[in-house]
C-alpha cells in the first residue's frame, strides 16, 4: 500500500522547525516573501499573482510539506513520490518506489541552517514515513547554496548536465542531480520526531 504525507504522524519537529503537511491557505500565508526575486530566480514555476500562485500550490498540495518557526512559516517543500524507470513487465513492481524532494526557504531566514535542517527532514520523510528505496533532487549548476544543502544532507552528486536547462533568463544552465538510497540514509540525520 503507497503511503502518503496524511500517514505523518504529527506534529513533527526538527530541532527549530515545526514540520507538517502544507494547506491551501497556507498559500497566501508564503506568497508575500515566495514572490521575491532572490526566491524566484531559482524556482520551476514563477506565479505573477496570488490567485495563479492559489491555483499552484493546490495542484501540488499533495507532496508539499512547510515548516514554521515560531508559529511562521519559513519553509515550503516537496516530497513528490514517483515511479521509477524499469523495464516494461516491470512497471508495477517500480510504481511509487522514489521521491523527488526541493525546498524554499525564507529570505529572512537564511544563512541560518535551516534550508540544512528542512531539507534533512524531507529526505527522512521520504524514506522512513513514504518507504521510498530512492530520494533524488535536482538544481541549476549555479544554484550554489542548493547545491551545498544537498551535500551537506549527505545525498550524492550523479549528474552534471551540460546546458540541459533553459533559465527564464534566457541562458542555458547546467544541470546537477543529487540521490540518496535508503540503506545509505543516516539514521538519526536531523531527524524530525513526533512529539
Ligand atoms: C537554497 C536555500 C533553501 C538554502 O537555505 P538556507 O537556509 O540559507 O541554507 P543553510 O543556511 O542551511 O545553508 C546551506 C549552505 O549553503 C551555503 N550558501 C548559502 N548561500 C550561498 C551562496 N549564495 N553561495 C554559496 N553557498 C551558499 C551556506 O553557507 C551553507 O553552507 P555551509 O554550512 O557550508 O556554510 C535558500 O537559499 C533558498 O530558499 N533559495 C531560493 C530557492 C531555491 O533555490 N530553492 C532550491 C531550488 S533547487
Amino acid at each position: 500500500m503507497h503511503r502518503t504525507l496524511s500517514d505523518l504522524d504529527l506534529p513533527l519537529h526538527t530541532e527549530r522547525l515545526e514540520l507538517r503537511p502544507g494547506r491551501s491557505e497556507d498559500a497566501a500565508r508564503v506568497w508575500p516573501w515566495y514572490r521575491l526575486p532572490e526566491i524566484q530566480e531559482w524556482t520551476t514555476t514563477l506565479n505573477r499573482s496570488l490567485e495563479d500562485h492559489q491555483q499552484w500550490w493546490d495542484a501540488g498540495a499533495s507532496s508539499t510539506m512547510v515548516g514554521l518557526l515560531d508559529g511562521e512559516i519559513v519553509a515550503s517543500g516537496k516530497v513528490a513520490v514517483q515511479d521509477a524507470w524499469s523495464q516494461a513487465e516491470m512497471v508495477e513492481q517500480a510504481r511509487n518506489r522514489q521521491a523527488e524532494i526541493g525546498w524554499v526557504l525564507h529570505p529572512a531566514v537564511h544563512g541560518q541552517g535551516l534550508g540544512t535542517e528542512f531539507a534533512a527532514a524531507l529526505l527522512r520523510i521520504a524514506f522512513e514515513t513514504l518507504g521510498v528505496r530512492r530520494v533524488e533532487a535536482a538544481c541549476f549548476a549555479e544554484n550554489l547554496a542548493s547545491r551545498r544543502v544537498m551535500e551537506k544532507i549527505g545525498m550524492r552528486l550523479e549528474g552534471v548536465f551540460r546546458e540541459e536547462s533553459l533559465h527564464r533568463s534566457g541562458r542555458w544552465l547546467d544541470g546537477m542531480s543529487y540521490a540518496m538510497l535508503a540503506h545509505e540514509h543516516p539514521a538519526g540525520h536531523g531527524a524530525p520526531h513526533a512529539d
